[in-house]
C-alpha cells in the first residue's frame, strides 16, 4: 500500500509521515532529502546551476541511496549536510529540471516497489504514484507554517524573525508551486487537511483516519 503526503513547506509533513509510518508499520521515504542530497553533491561539485544538462548528466551518476531514514551519497551519510540554508536555497535549480525529476521519481518508485510505504513530498500524489491508495494534501496558511518553522529554529538556538521567516518561506511556496513539472499541487483524488489550529496529535490522528478508510 501507498501512502502520499504532499503539501508546501513547513507544513509538518516529514514528522508527521515519519509517524504515519511507525504507526502503521510502513516504511518511509522523504523526497525532499532525495533533493536536498543531489543539491548538496552539485555544490560540492561546483557545477554550472544554469546548465540543465549538466545536472542531468552529474544526478544521473549519483548513487543516492535512502536507507533507515537516512540518505547516503555513496557510502556517505549526510542526512544532516544537507538541511543547511545554502543547499535549501539552491535545490530550485534542480528540481526545476524536468530530467532530474525523471531521475529522482524512478528512484523513489523503485525504493516503493512491492513495499508498504509513506511517502513524503511535493509530487508524490499527482505525478510519482498516481495510483497511490491513499493521497494526502497536508496544509496551513502561511503565517502558522512560519510560526512553527520559527519556533522550531529557536528551539533549536536559532533566532530569525517571523518577517524573515515568512518571506524565505513564501519565496520557497513560489518556486514550488510555479515549476513546469513536478510542481506544488493536490492530486485530485487527495484528501486535503487544512491544519490550522490543530495540535501534531491531532493532525496525525485525521491522516490515520484517512489512511484507515482508504484500507
Ligand atoms: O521537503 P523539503 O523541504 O526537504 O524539500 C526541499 C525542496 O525539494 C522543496 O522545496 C522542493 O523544491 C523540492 N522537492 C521537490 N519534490 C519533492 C520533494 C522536494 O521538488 N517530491
Amino acid at each position: 500500500m501507498i501512502v502520499t503526503i504532499d503539501g508546501p513547506a513547513g507544513a509538518g509533513k516529514s514528522s508527521i509521515a515519519h509517524q504515519v509510518a511507525a504507526r502503521l508499520g510502513f516504511e518511509f521515504l522523504d523526497t525532499g532529502a532525495m533533493y536536498r542530497a543531489a543539491t548538496l553533491s552539485v555544490m560540492r561539485a561546483q557545477l554550472d546551476v544554469g546548465d540543465p544538462d549538466g545536472l542531468a548528466q552529474h544526478v544521473r551518476e549519483l548513487e543516492i541511496r535512502w536507507e533507515n531514514h537516512r540518505v547516503f551519497l555513496g557510502n556517505e551519510d549526510v542526512s544532516e549536510a544537507i538541511r543547511s540554508t545554502e543547499v535549501t536555497r539552491s535545490i530550485r535549480h534542480l528540481a526545476d529540471v524536468p530530467a532530474v525529476r525523471q531521475q529522482l521519481s524512478h528512484l523513489q518508485r523503485q525504493i516503493a516497489a512491492g513495499r508498504d510505504i509513506v511517502t513524503e513530498g511535493r509530487d508524490q500524489g499527482a505525478e510519482v504514484f498516481p495510483d497511490a491508495h491513499c493521497k494526502v494534501f497536508l496544509t496551513a496558511s502561511p503565517e502558522e507554517r512560519a510560526r512553527r518553522r520559527q519556533r522550531q529554529m529557536a528551539d533549536s538556538g536559532k533566532y530569525v524573525s517571523f518577517e524573515d521567516v515568512l518571506a524565505a518561506q513564501n519565496q520557497r511556496d513560489l518556486e514550488d508551486r510555479m515549476r513546469d513539472v513536478g510542481r506544488l499541487r493536490a492530486a485530485k483524488d487527495a484528501v486535503i487537511v487544512q491544519s490550522d489550529g490543530m495540535s501534531a496529535d491531532e493532525v496525525l490522528e485525521a491522516i490515520l483516519q484517512i489512511v484507515r478508510k482508504c484500507q
